[in-house]
């Protein structure tokens, strides 16, 4: 794309007023971080920058923070763009005002990861008439004109919560308890999110050949370390008798640790409870290695690289599929080490 000069000025202008108003306390756009330099004036080289609005939904978990670092990493000038980062601290209201100020803006690409994946067709009908491409990335929408994004990426959820479900047939025949009642209870991730309800699909497609798997019950923690010991504290009250916590993070699933440890109930490859947890986070892998995660499906939050191959691709006229989804695996206490020096999250 050319002639980027004058949106790099507006840019520029729309940012200084954000910032005041931001130190006012009054930012039209929530949490839109700008560093230092950007605010200075435009040079010949900024002129060619590619401009892309990022909306994140906020920083619930360590996957989270990880994610944008890799998307503030793969959008560094050096690359050749300008990002306007927002955090949406949660909330769907904040996503749709972030994109509709990055629109006013006229920025080149949209890029955001939907809280939640409903209620956004107005808001991207109205990308898609200012002629800006938007790019979905980590979680999905749900809209019934597809044309309205130009792209997804992200993680197979589902196949992450079918991963999660053969993991477990798996072990519990080596165990020789394929026979036995086992009770599930599932830590899920914010409602109406796409990961959760993939995750929760894929693990009760396995788990509905297996008559002897109890799902107790299935409740939010909201991808968060606090809810997850919260939540995990009420099934512990409620049940008496928990074989596996699937926990759809592994915040969820530190606090879930926390709350089994206070109750005096051991996890683990020698304890009391099968625990297995998703995203594969340095911390939980770590936990993995010492057998207290049984096993930990990986969901990669390394994103940015590949959002900027697609833009790249954009920019050249090339087709992009509608959807790519990033590589990742499932972590035990048998492959773990030769992964953990490499983990930078
Ligand atoms: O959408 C990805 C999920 O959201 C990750 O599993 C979780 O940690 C994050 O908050």
């Amino acid at each position: 794309m050319k002639n980027r000069w004058w949106k790099r000025l507006l840019s520029v202008a729309v940012i200084c007023v954000c910032t005041s108003g931001l130190l006012a306390g009054c930012g039209p756009f929530g949490d839109v971080t700008a560093q230092p330099d950007d605010l200075e004036t435009s040079s010949d080289e900024e002129e060619d920058l590619i401009v892309v609005g990022f909306s994140q939904i906020g920083s619930e978990s360590v996957w989270r923070t990880a994610n944008s670092a890799s998307i503030q990493k793969a959008f560094s000038r050096e690359n050749g763009f300008f990002l306007e980062f927002n955090n949406a601290r949660q909330k769907q209201e904040n996503q749709i005002k972030a994109i509709r100020g990055f629109i006013s803006q006229r920025v080149d690409y949209i890029v955001f990861s939907p809280v939640t994946e409903d209620g956004w067709e107005t808001v991207l009908q109205e990308a898609k008439d200012a002629g800006i491409p938007v790019i979905l990335v980590d979680r999905k929408v749900v809209v019934e004109d597809e044309s309205l994004y130009t792209t997804w990426i992200g993680s197979d959820a589902e196949g992450e919560g079918e991963k999660a479900g053969i993991w477990l047939e798996g072990y519990l025949e080596e165990a020789e308890r394929e026979d036995e009642s086992i009770n599930i209870v599932v830590l899920q991730g914010t409602p109406e999110a796409s990961v959760q309800l993939g995750r929760t699909i894929g693990f009760e497609s396995v788990a509905a050949n297996h008559p002897n798997w109890r799902i107790l019950e299935q409740k939010s923690a909201d991808f968060t370390n606090a809810k997850g010991e919260e939540v995990m504290d009420e099934f512990i009250k409620k049940y008496q008798d928990i074989d596996v916590v699937v926990s759809q993070n592994d915040d969820m699933t530190f606090g879930a640790l926390k709350a089994l440890e206070a109750n005096g109930i051991t996890t683990g490859v020698d304890g009391d409870v099968i625990v297995v947890s998703f995203d594969a986070v340095h911390e939980a892998l770590e936990l993995v290695q010492h057998g207290i995660i049984n096993v930990d499906v990986e969901c990669n939050p390394e994103q940015g690289d590949y959002i900027v191959d697609i833009i790249r691709k954009l920019e050249n006229g090339e087709p992009v599929r509608k959807e790519n989804i990033v590589e990742e695996q499932v972590f035990t206490p048998e492959n773990v080490e030769q992964y953990l020096d490499t983990r930078t999250y």
